[in-house]
């Protein structure tokens, strides 16, 4: 076997991403603790509950994990809904604890990466309509600039919307998310409505902080035709990949939302953003199905053979990790991967998931492409929205009645690539032996 080691670019950030509503616990004021009250919405039937307990104070010592671990960056949310709880009012209680763990963030040498909004809505403004009110914008504007006034000194990275495309599929197209409007004009609406409020908070962002760098993450999951010969599927591939994967990406750049179709000039929106936050986890094959309308009549399966997360939710499937970035290169600006992970109890899987994901991240930055930090998903176990409890990302493993910490055999393989700066043969060895003969052939 050959000996050798895959070294990243200098200053490459490397840090887990985690979220408000995920990890804080008792985030009573928003639409999704409402929607978790709900009989049947959540798979197993549990809530968000104390999370990790990070409202109480234990982001203390998970900041400590991360630190200790040698990452150099964190990613984590803003709960719009803990800062403004009414259209009227500021906590600034609220304010001063988010500001106290962006200090923490500093002391420990954590660069942060601040998310704006990730997938939670205040109960006020869910009940004028959510994102599909045209409203929406000004009113997440105000609330970004509260936040950047009160953080800018701590934070310069901005992410305004985690995964808008997700949401959008899932809470308006769908109703797997609160509101669960399963609508398609419910869906145009709410698009529109995302992308105008980025761009309104991005340009916000630059005016209070001229050196931010803001962008948004999308959730890329590729869709690559069951039958390739077959012309429907590759058709509805293309269909799914061009308006579920690239359509926010693509309106940032041209400034026009073209749904199928239909267009929509949003000359405003154009050219706002610095970097691209890449969320990829897996990727689908999709067949052509008239009972999929929804979804572009694509229908998703993994490959028979495919290595598969506990859940069966993702597949193990790393060279469409190089795929998303061969696709996010094409518009020349930086990357950074905002979310990669994998759900699995027993960390049989997560030690290959991550070096064959990072692998395939160090051929794309070998490519001159500008790869800037990797944040694993997630430093903790937390709650997964509709899936509960019942997925297990964290490098460690949490018990959320006890609190109880125990960390995975991951916890020291990350701490040694972030050491590093790295992938070394020996670690493989270590940690991953199977794919050993994979990444360092002789
Ligand atoms: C992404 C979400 C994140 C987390 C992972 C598993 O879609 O952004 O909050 O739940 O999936």
């Amino acid at each position: 076997m050959a000996q050798a080691t895959f070294h990243f670019p200098r200053g490459f950030l490397w840090g887990t991403a985690t979220s408000s509503h995920q990890n804080e616990g008792n985030n009573q004021n928003n639409n999704w603790w409402r929607w978790e009250q709900q009989p049947a919405r959540i798979i197993d039937d549990t809530e968000s509950g104390l999370a990790c307990d990070w409202w109480n104070g234990r982001w203390r010592e998970d900041f400590d994990r991360a630190a200790e671990t040698n990452q150099n960056a964190h990613r984590l949310s803003i709960e719009w809904s803990r800062v403004q709880p009414t259209p009227e009012r500021w906590d600034e209680n609220a304010i001063d604890r988010y500001r106290e763990m962006l200090r923490g963030l500093q002391d420990r040498e954590l660069t942060p990466l601040v998310t704006l909004h990730h997938f939670t809505n205040p109960r006020w403004v869910e009940d004028q309509g959510g994102w599909e009110n045209p409203e929406v914008s000004a009113w997440f504007t105000t609330y970004v600039s509260k936040m950047v006034e009160a953080l800018r000194e701590y934070a310069s990275l901005w992410i305004t919307i985690n995964e808008p495309n997700v949401l959008v599929g899932l809470a308006y197209a769908s109703d797997a998310f609160p509101p669960g409007k399963h609508s398609l004009a419910s869906s145009v609406r709410a698009t529109t409505n995302l992308v105008r409020a980025h761009a309104s908070a991005y340009k916000a962002i630059h005016s209070l902080q001229p050196q931010a760098r803001v962008g948004l993450a999308v959730q890329i999951r590729p869709m690559l035709p069951r039958s390739p010969r077959w012309p429907l599927d590759r058709l509805v591939a293309s269909l799914a990949d061009r308006n579920l994967n690239h359509l926010f990406t693509e309106a940032l750049v041209s400034g026009k939302l073209r749904f199928p179709g239909w267009r929509k000039r949003l000359p405003e929106v154009k050219g706002t953003q610095d970097f691209l936050g890449i969320n990829y986890y897996t990727r689908d094959l999709v067949n052509f199905s008239l009972w999929h309308p929804m979804q572009f009549f694509a229908r998703r399966s993994f490959a028979r053979d495919a290595d598969l997360s506990d859940t069966g939710f993702i597949a193990n499937d790393p060279s469409g990790m190089f795929q998303v970035l061969k696709w996010a290169s094409r518009y020349k600006l930086p990357i950074i991967i905002a979310e990669n992970g994998v759900d699995n109890a027993d960390d049989r899987l997560r030690p290959r998931y991550i070096i064959e994901h990072l692998h395939q991240v160090w051929r794309a930055a070998n490519f001159n492409w500008q790869v800037k930090g990797y944040f694993y998903w997630t430093l903790v176990d937390n709650f997964s929205w509709n899936r509960g409890w019942t997925q297990r990302y964290g490098l460690w493993e949490l018990d959320p009645q006890t609190q109880t910490r125990r960390r995975r055999p991951s916890v020291d393989l990350y701490a040694e690539i972030c050491q590093e700066n790295g992938i070394s043969s020996d670690m493989v060895a270590r940690y991953a032996p199977e794919i050993l003969e994979k990444l360092f052939p002789d």
